[in-house]
């Protein structure tokens, strides 16, 4: 299935999300920002799920849907998900300057990683149970394959960082353990 590579990566983003939430949750109850694991989740968010997953979904499926006669429901839909990327990318940045802003901004931050939570949460869930399936009958068995060497190996960042190299972003996968990314608050 070419979208599987996708639904893979959703599993991580999901495991960052929790994280993200449960920090949200303890600093909804007085605990502070912890600057180190916020900076190491906004990386993840910018360069892992925006510049990588999202990457592979506008630079190639939703690229490859525009070219064809879509239902107005799948239309609609696939214009929807675009604009959950901006707005993620919107609370991304909002979030980045309320770490810049420090403790201050701590309940600020709740809400932005609260409302990032809610967005991730609904956009995967459509992708995954209302999109990237039906949307497969648009495409013939042939180009299914095709997607799918494309999704591998397509080039979605412009960073001269290593670790933020096209390579880095297909080394993550969904078994690569968030825990690595920070250390849970304990
Ligand atoms: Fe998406
Ligand atoms: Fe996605």
């Amino acid at each position: 299935m070419p979208v599987g590579p996708l639904m893979v990566e959703h599993r991580l983003i999901e495991r960052m999300i929790s994280l993200l939430d449960e920090e949200s949750r303890e600093m909804s109850k007085g605990q502070p920002m912890r600057i180190p694991f916020l900076g190491d989740a906004l990386d993840f968010l910018r360069f892992y799920a925006d510049r990588c997953h999202h990457g592979k979904e506008e630079g190639i499926l939703f690229r490859d849907l525009a070219g064809r006669k879509l239902s107005a429901e799948h239309a609609e839909m696939m214009k929807g998900l675009v604009q959950d990327h901006v707005k993620a990318r919107e609370l991304t940045a909002a979030l980045a300057q309320h770490v810049r802003n420090g403790p201050g901004s701590c309940s600020a931050a709740v809400g932005t990683i609260q409302a990032l939570v809610k967005l991730y949460t609904g956009h995967i869930r459509k992708e995954d149970k209302e999109f990237f399936l039906p949307v497969m009958q648009y495409f013939a068995a042939r180009n299914k394959s095709a997607c799918w060497i494309n999704s591998g190996n397509l080039i979605v960042f412009s960073s001269t960082s290593a670790t933020r190299s096209a390579s880095g972003c297909m080394r993550m996968n969904a078994k690569t353990p968030v825990g690595t990314i920070h250390k849970s608050r304990s």
